[in-house]
């Protein structure tokens, strides 16, 4: 009778119950999505930054959400693949002349969303008593097709395309682009050139083509060339995207849309 009772209990208990439905935790309060969501969306990422991504996922996601409050342009691709157009200008282009920056040139302009941060790395590169010199900044589309051209013509095509980018594919037309100093290799160990790269990701901007990197960004170490890509995104890149502002920006490209839809508001 006791085991009965047990049995009928047990069979009612079964039949009754609601269905559990699992419950899947979303990994940040502002963004519908689950840790297995999240490794799909980064699959194609290198292995190295798909495990730093999983092992901090909610800092990741925070640093997402500060890279959606940007202006979009400020993250688009101007690469190999990636033509700007003949038409691009930014809209907020700015003379340099009127700031207290060190400049190789009297007609250097650069967006002027960038110029607060500009400010304080320059400053901040003052207190240790370096003196970061800019010497080149925006180039419009024909200004970059009359140095890709004149590259060609002094150095054949091959190494042009090393080293310099085709109208409508430099970074440089963005606005955010900046070559400091010397614009040759010995910038690599000038002591400018030594702190902008341990320091330059604090202040927003990134190496655009780092050393062994050609087969990733089509273009020879340049120690010279930052671009601005505002503080959040050099900072995940540098600790997400292993210090590979191309890896970040493709990734961008792909995904920024969807990590927009699936924001909590
Ligand atoms: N030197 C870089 C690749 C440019 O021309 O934009
Ligand atoms: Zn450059």
């Amino acid at each position: 009778m006791k085991s009965f009772l047990l049995l009928l209990l047990t069979a009612l208990s079964v039949t009754s119950c609601p269905q559990v439905k699992e419950e899947v935790q979303n990994l940040h309060p502002l963004f519908d999505i689950s840790e297995k969501e999240l490794m799909e969306s980064i699959s194609d990422l290198p292995a190295a930054s798909r495990e730093k991504i999983a092992a901090k996922a909610q800092v990741f996601l925070d640093l997402i959400l500060q890279l959606l409050e940007l202006p979009e342009d400020l993250l688009i691709l101007a690469d190999k693949k990636h033509i700007l157009g003949k038409q691009y200008i930014p809209p907020d282009l700015i003379n340099l002349e009127g700031y207290s920056f060190s400049l190789a040139g009297n007609k250097l302009e650069l967006r002027r969303m960038i110029i607060p941060d500009l400010l304080a790395m320059v400053e901040s590169s003052r207190e240790q008593g370096l003196e970061l010199l800019i010497s080149s900044a925006y180039r419009s589309y024909s200004r970059q097709e009359l140095i890709y051209n004149n590259n060609v013509r002094s150095l054949g095509r091959e190494i042009a395309d090393r080293e310099s980018a085709k109208p409508g594919h430099s970074q440089h037309q963005l606005g955010t682009t900046i070559d400091f100093g010397s614009i040759d290799d010995g910038f690599a160990s000038h002591p400018s050139g030594i702190w902008l790269a341990e320091h330059g990701w604090q202040f927003g901007f990134s190496l655009s083509y780092p050393p062994d990197n050609e087969k990733i960004t089509g273009y020879r170490y340049e120690p010279w060339h930052y671009r601005y890509i505002g503080r959040h995104a050099a900072r995940i890149t540098r600790e997400f995207f292993l210090n590979e502002q191309q890896y970040f920006l493709e990734f961008w490209e792909q995904k920024s849309s969807f990590f927009r839809k699936i924001r909590i508001r």
